[in-house]
């Protein structure tokens, strides 16, 4: 996956070769292009914005013209990596049809390559029909924030055998139903290990443990500019918010005190 577009036959040679792959959350064409050029394989852009840009305490009020638009931006700003979209809550769960007129307009509008849904048995018809009209899917199972309300909280999944065989049935299905990769979302990292020896597609984790074939960070969580909580799995690469903060400040006082914009001597005019 080096200088061509990350395309999903790449994804399949990344898990047979044992290469992980790096993929980073984006939402606009700035950041974007810088996640770009330093190599990132596939910008996500989940409905994650919601929260991280938008404002919102959950991901639920996210809607299908904010994904279009954030996506589009995403793909302005890439030549390499490859962009994948959430569908958001509710629009695709309906009915298949619904998924499939979402995805399109992710696809169309928006510039992504492939789209991400949550669930798993539940969603595997509108993951079959996607694949069939050539839209690829990423699966996401474990925690799925768009459940929050049944979950009860962005606690882990698959701590109990139970709900472990329920997850790794579900990734099975993903699979049979033709997802190219899945998202393990905050699962026991034993737990992800054995989805990935099962399946034949990349898993790529987030809060899953070291064995997935790839691993995902919400990019702000990752730069240390979330302002709220960052979850315990997350490594700060950066602390940027701390950063902004400081030079902010800096400009503030400096415009106050009048050091800024600097005030340069008139230029003399030479005398004849
Ligand atoms: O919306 C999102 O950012 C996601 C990742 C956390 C996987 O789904």
């Amino acid at each position: 996956m080096d200088a061509h577009r990350v395309r999903i036959a790449d994804f399949q040679e990344r898990k047979r070769r044992g290469e992980k792959i790096a993929m980073l959350t984006a939402y606009d064409a700035a950041m974007a292009a810088l996640l770009d050029r330093a190599g990132v394989d596939a910008l996500l852009v989940g409905d994650s914005v919601g929260m991280v840009m938008l404002g919102y305490p959950t991901t639920l009020p996210v809607t299908l013209d904010a994904m279009v638009h954030h996506t589009a931006a995403v793909a302005r700003g890439v030549h390499r990596a490859m962009v994948i979209a959430d569908l958001p809550f509710m629009t695709y769960q309906a009915s298949v049809e619904d998924a499939v007129r979402s995805a399109g307009r992710l696809i169309q509008e928006g510039g992504a390559s492939a789209v991400k849904l949550e669930g798993g048995r539940p969603v595997v018809d509108a993951v079959r029909r996607l694949v069939e009209i050539g839209i690829p899917v990423m699966g996401h199972v474990g925690l799925q924030p768009q459940s929050i309300h049944q979950l009860g909280g962005y606690r882990k999944r698959g701590t109990q055998p139970r709900e472990a065989e329920g997850i790794l049935a579900d990734a099975a299905a993903l699979v049979s139903a033709g997802a190219f990769a899945i998202v393990l979302e905050a699962i026991p990292a034993e737990l992800a290990a054995r989805i990935t020896a099962r399946v034949n597609v990349p898993t790529i984790g987030i809060g899953a443990g070291p064995d997935c074939d790839g691993q995902i960070l919400v990019s702000h969580d990752m730069l240390g500019m979330s302002g709220s909580h960052t979850p315990s799995f997350v490594k700060q690469y950066a602390q940027l918010a701390n950063a902004i903060s400081a030079a902010t400040e800096s400009y503030v006082s400096d415009v106050r005190a009048g050091r800024f914009p600097e005030v340069t001597a008139p230029a003399v005019e030479p005398i004849a």
